[in-house]
């Protein structure tokens, strides 16, 4: 695991695809003085509020389109030398609706964490919060994961539970996950830039 480097903060890039709450949670977190991380930039795969939110920080930005090159594996070369130009310890999925490609997996290996609004294993996927209300949990909330190559399978880094109300709506319960994800998330990153991650098979230890 990536670690900090005498006093140096950890430089986190961020990929983001929506409203950017949670890429925003941590942006301000690393603008707090003593923070152990440092973003770097936010990428996105299209024009939203993300990176409108990023520029007003006054982040280096980047939108790398899918439709603008002529396959999957062309897109993930480009995300990936994008990414890679900022030079990260750590590359953090936050609210990004792609899937990462085996470049981009391979060049970051072990260094890319996403965050999720499910317990997984349940309720992987786009619609997760969606999925939940349908099948009727009353207990639901977020995970933080290492990224493997399948879709949100890789290594449980935290999890923090939300309860599930009678009268919830998928707005209202994401919203309430969102809340407690977006705590996650940082407490996360601070974790993983001291050096407090150690993964072991598929078990991942938070010291
Ligand atoms: C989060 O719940 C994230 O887990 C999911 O999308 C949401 C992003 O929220 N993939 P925001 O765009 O940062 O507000």
């Amino acid at each position: 695991m990536v670690s900090v480097d005498a006093g140096q903060p950890c430089r986190i890039v961020l990929l983001a695809s929506g409203t950017g709450s949670l890429s925003q949670a941590v942006l301000d977190a690393s603008a707090d003085s003593g923070c152990l991380f440092r973003v770097v930039a936010l990428v996105s795969d299209r024009d939203c509020a993300a990176v409108e939110k990023a520029q007003r920080a006054g982040l280096a930005t980047a939108v790398v389109r899918p439709a603008d090159h002529p396959d999957r594996a062309a897109w993930d070369l480009a995300l990936t030398q994008t990414v890679r130009s900022f030079g990260p310890d750590w590359v953090v999925s936050a609210g990004f609706m792609r899937i990462l490609g085996p470049e981009f997996l391979g060049a970051f290996d072990g260094r890319v964490v996403n965050t999720h609004p499910a317990l997984l294993p349940a309720f992987p996927g786009a619609h997760a919060v969606r999925d939940a209300l349908a099948y009727g949990v009353a207990v639901s909330g977020c995970t933080v994961h290492l990224v493997d190559a399948g879709v949100d399978t890789g290594p449980v880094i935290a999890q923090r539970a939300v309860e599930v109300r009678q009268d919830d709506t998928e707005a209202t319960l994401h919203e309430r996950i969102k809340s407690v994800e977006r705590e996650l998330l940082v407490d996360v990153l601070t974790a993983a830039a001291g050096g407090r991650l150690r993964t072991e098979g598929r078990k991942v230890h938070l010291s």
